[in-house]
């Protein structure tokens, strides 16, 4: 444990595999879990980030690919488009001189143009398919076991993400082998024409910068289908009445995701994937539980059974 590093700090082994885990303030977390634990499975909901989160940061030995990079266009050509915008914008987006109202309008210019050149190059559904098979992608250990236990207590996964909706659903398909009921994903999705092209894009364009705010407002353009016979409204009611929250992600921007809802209780678990010695103070502070190392998502499967 680091001098710097006041919060409780406990080596776990998980299937020979060490990880460490970090609570800031115990007593508070207590307070949270007998709170949620009261409210019971009904009064539950999970919000996760996908990418480093639900996911792992390196995949043997490599780093493991988000949504974006996973997706290869037939043409190679616009592979590299988007790959040149990628070492333009990706700078900006971590650069700290850059007012956050101007910084938003470049996400938005970096989600526009990557997103004209899926359509401009093409996208099929196959090519999604085969794009996934090859990636380097991977589910933490214990996401399944996670869903599984979830949907067995009926508690909604609201799954945000600036990525795209229909890969991360597509590495549910390939890598889980089954798709869970309670489980949505919120992020970018596709609209195919009726040759199997990608068409357009659903709703509003969700970007790194307002991926922070409000997941559940943002769940409506995946749920347009649904107004129909009501699923949307009633969907979204039934999130609003599950106060208590349990917030998985990577980044302290991802803790804004639960912003929409008006909770009771919130424990947030944050996964500390990279550069651990720069973050860990503040990702402690704002974590009620710090995983390290790329760890499994064991702990947090341990805890769900335990508020639910
Ligand atoms: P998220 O996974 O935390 O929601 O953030 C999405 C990430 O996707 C963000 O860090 C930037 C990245 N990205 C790409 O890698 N390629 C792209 O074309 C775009 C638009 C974003």
């Amino acid at each position: 444990q680091s001098g710097k590093n006041q919060g409780k700090m406990e080596q776990i082994v998980v299937n020979g595999s060490e990880s460490q885990v970090v609570v800031d303030d115990s007593s508070l977390l207590q307070k949270k879990i007998s709170a949620i634990r009261l409210g019971g499975h009904a009064k539950l909901q999970v919000i996760a980030d996908f990418d480093a989160t639900l996911t792992k940061y390196r995949v043997n030995g490599c780093r493991g690919q988000s949504s974006h990079n996973v997706l290869q266009q037939e043409d190679p050509e616009y592979n590299d488009k988007r790959q040149k915008l990628y070492e333009y914008y990706h700078p900006l987006e971590f650069d700290p001189t850059i007012p956050l109202d101007e910084k938003a309008k470049l996400m938005e210019e970096w989600w526009g143009k990557t997103h004209a050149l899926l359509i401009e190059g093409g996208v099929t559904y196959n090519g999604i398919q085969n794009s996934v098979a090859k990636a380097t992608i991977a589910f933490r250990d214990g996401v399944t076991e996670l869903f599984e236990l979830l949907e067995e207590k009926g508690v909604p996964v609201l799954i945000f993400s600036a990525g795209l909706a229909d890969i991360i659903e597509e590495v549910l398909n390939q890598k889980v082998h089954r798709s869970f009921k309670n489980v949505r994903v919120v992020s970018n999705r596709m609209m195919f024409d009726e040759n199997g092209h990608l068409q357009s894009f659903k709703g509003k364009t969700i970007h790194v910068l307002n991926k922070n705010e409000h997941a559940l407002d943002m769940a409506a353009p995946l749920h347009d289908h649904l107004d129909d016979v009501n699923g949307l409204s009633d969907e979204k009611s039934a999130l609003k009445k599950r106060t208590n929250v349990l917030l998985l992600g990577d980044h302290i921007g991802d803790l804004g995701m639960s912003d929409g809802l008006d909770y009771e209780t919130r424990i947030s678990v944050g996964f500390l994937n990279d550069r651990v010695e720069d973050s860990l103070e503040s990702y402690q502070k704002a974590f009620d539980i710090l995983y390290l190392n790329d760890s499994s998502m064991h702990g947090v499967l341990k805890l769900a059974t335990h508020l639910c």
